[in-house]
């Protein structure tokens, strides 16, 4: 019976042990040391041979209960060291629920834009397509062409940007009819939209403005054509009827010529300073295209007639949104485009 109360002392020393340990190797060199080859139950199992043949079924019996025991024991250690490792694990990735979430913050089309995609629209739904010029131009294009030679006073009406080498940045979108006109032939329907750029800076003026220009030449094209496409635009535009008014005016390029103005949404007419009191607001410049304008273009002057118009971008985008100084449209004040969205 000496081997079996000597495997009790060693079933308890291995009780203690595996309690000990804090780790799944020190487990593992625990396991080596009872049940590897070398180990204690494994020894004594060997010892087995050297007993007399009647003790053997029992010392057997107990050694590998002892054993069972032991296995029993490494085994719950075992799940015990992986609990815990697995709770570390949870509380390391714990996730607050309740923080705040990160917020998105989405932009959206600057006013300028989301007008001139607005007016694009309402062009292309009756007909007309795009098209773009650079904004960097050359003298003919920007003025020769549109009938504006050296010298004429008309050269005055706009301040321009020149470049060392004669070049200029574009004082209005109109240069865009001659591109357009010397390389398609009638009937054409095009507005341009883009930025140009004048020496000029007030409420209602700043030194970089966007105009949308317009061009229709056809065989049968007339002044009551231009002012119905207007009309409607205008109200399209508005989403409500607003008073136009067309003013004689004179352009170069055009004959004859009128200026556009609306009724000034600020003051409804009464005068205020942004319409300078007169209860107006010049929007657009037009009139029949030039027959000037058709000989360096190839267009027969006698067979087609146009109307041209170019009407300012940000004056429509005041109106409509009630924004009452020009200047505001190009501070990036982010108070003021979020409105927009
Ligand atoms: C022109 O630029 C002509 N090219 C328009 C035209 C085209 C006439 C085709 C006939 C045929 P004007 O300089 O008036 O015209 O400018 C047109 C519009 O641009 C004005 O009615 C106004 O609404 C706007 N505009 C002019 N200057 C400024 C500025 N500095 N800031 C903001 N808008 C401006
Ligand atoms: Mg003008």
């Amino acid at each position: 019976m000496s081997e079996i109360q000597s495997l009790d002392d060693v079933v308890a020393r291995a009780t203690a042990e595996i309690e000990a340990v804090e780790s799944e190797p020190e487990l593992d060199s625990v396991r080596v040391a009872y049940l590897g080859k070398k180990g204690v139950i494994t020894a004594q199992l060997k010892s087995i041979g050297s007993l007399p043949v009647e003790e053997r079924p029992i010392a057997g019996k107990a050694i590998t209960s002892a054993r069972s025991v032991i296995e029993k024991l490494l085994k719950t250690k075992r799940q015990a060291l992986l609990q815990i490792v697995h709770t570390k694990r949870l509380e390391s990735e714990r996730i607050d629920v309740t923080l705040p979430g990160r917020r998105n913050f989405s932009g959206g089309p600057h006013p300028l834009t989301r007008t001139l995609m607005r007016m694009q629209e309402i062009f292309l739904s009756i007909g007309f397509d795009i098209a773009v010029g650079p904004e960097i131009e050359d003298d003919y294009h920007n003025f020769e062409a549109l009938n504006i030679p050296e010298n004429h006073p008309a050269r005055a009406m706009q301040d321009t940007f020149y470049f060392p080498d004669g070049r200029l940045l574009r004082t209005h979108t109109s240069p865009v009819q001659i591109r357009y006109m010397g390389t398609h032939k009638p009937p054409i329907r095009v507005v341009a939209p883009g930025r140009v750029y004048r020496c000029d800076s007030d409420i209602t003026h700043t030194p970089m403005f966007h105009q949308l220009e317009g061009l229709v030449v056809d065989e049968t094209t007339t002044f009551a054509d231009l002012k119905g496409v207007l009309e409607y635009f205008v109200s399209e535009f508005f989403e409500q009827q607003l008073k136009l008014r067309f003013r004689p005016s004179y352009f170069p390029f055009t004959e004859p010529s009128a200026e556009v103005d609306i009724s000034c949404v600020f003051c409804h007419g009464d005068g205020c300073n942004v319409c300078k009191r007169s209860g107006w607001l010049e929007v657009l410049g037009c009139g029949m295209v030039h027959p000037a304008l058709y000989k360096d273009v190839g267009i027969d002057g006698e067979r087609f007639v146009g109307y041209a118009f170019g009407l300012g971008v940000e004056r429509f985008t005041m109106l409509r949104y009630g924004v009452n100084d020009l200047r505001l449209f190009f501070k990036n004040d982010l108070d003021m485009l979020s409105q927009f969205k």
